[in-house]
């Protein structure tokens, strides 16, 4: 009665896509070993490597998650839950809702699959918001259903997956430094110049376009965030002069993965990707700073 699962990480915003795009990313991510029990609750083992991450199941996304799902169920089930955290928390790579979906996950496949993946990515929101104070699904639902997501609409929650072209890859640059998303969320400004917006929604749609049309160029072009980016890249160490080097390493587009410190880009090909990897790698060299790289194709 025990399940273990890999639960990627995930590039959520996607440039213009704020809380509304997000793929998973193959190979980084966390591993959980989820076991019932007779004890009727939920019980967090510490997690590795980050003993200050809460044991409290109500204060820990995947305990909150699978409380959310056994509550829908009216289940009193309870679990032993061991979290193997690859990736650090407040990454940006969507590490929170890695445990949230992996979690909901294992949980439903050791109750004999009561939900569909679709209705799995409600619960593990709700393990989310307790990491980010706001509901947004854009890391959890690629967690959760793999692939490429889009979330067209929250209430009620609308997912769609969208199939990117066969070439698409990315290259994500992990500084090792903490960025808690409810403070990332807290610098941002209610309110967006109607010219910002019209250029923004121009090119959500215009990646959507891009995706479907395998118009790389097209995905370029639309990538650009002008409205959370330029908020948020004060947080992150040499944004700029990391995002001119991919892009004059032959980026289709960069910008801030989640609410960072990891910044993204995509490319067109693994050999552009490698080359970007190498762009990205001398630009951080230069910093005092420990980082990871990763290469991942997006699909
Ligand atoms: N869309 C969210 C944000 C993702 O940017 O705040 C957080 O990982």
């Amino acid at each position: 009665d025990s399940v273990k699962v890999f639960a990627p990480g995930s590039v959520s915003n996607v440039g213009c896509g704020f809380d509304i795009l997000g793929f998973a990313i193959d190979g980084v991510g966390d591993e959980m070993i989820i076991t019932k029990n007779d004890q009727n609750k939920i019980i967090i083992q510490t997690v590795k490597d980050y003993e200050d991450l809460p044991t409290d199941p109500k204060k820990n996304v995947a305990g909150v998650a699978i409380q959310a799902l056994l509550d829908d169920l009216e289940s009193d089930q309870g679990f032993d839950v061991e979290i193997i955290k690859n990736i650090k928390p407040g990454s940006g790579i969507g590490s929170s809702a890695a445990s949230a979906a992996g979690a909901v996950v294992a949980v439903n496949e050791l109750l004999g699959k009561p939900y569909t993946r679709m209705q799995l990515v409600d619960f593990a929101m709700k393990g989310e918001e307790v990491a980010s104070g706001d509901v947004h699904a854009d890391n959890v639902a690629p967690a959760t259903l793999g692939g490429f997501c889009l979330i067209r609409g929250y209430n009620p929650l609308d997912v769609i997956h969208i199939q990117p072209p066969a070439d698409l890859w990315c290259v994500v640059i992990h500084p090792q430094i903490e960025i808690k998303t409810k403070e990332a969320r807290e610098i941002l400004s209610p309110q967006i110049p109607l010219k910002k917006a019209i250029r923004q929604w121009g090119n959500v749609a215009g990646l959507m376009a891009g995706l479907y049309t395998a118009d790389y160029d097209l995905i370029g072009r639309s990538l650009e965030d002008h409205i959370v980016e330029p908020q948020r890249k004060v947080l992150i160490p040499e944004f700029d002069e990391l995002k001119l080097s991919v892009m004059e390493a032959g980026a289709l587009g960069c910008s801030i993965s989640g609410s960072g410190p990891s910044v993204f880009a995509l490319a067109k090909g693994k050999e552009s990707a490698d080359v970007i990897a190498a762009a990205m790698d001398t630009v951080y060299k230069r910093t005092d700073l420990d980082y990871k790289i990763y290469v991942s194709k997006v699909s």
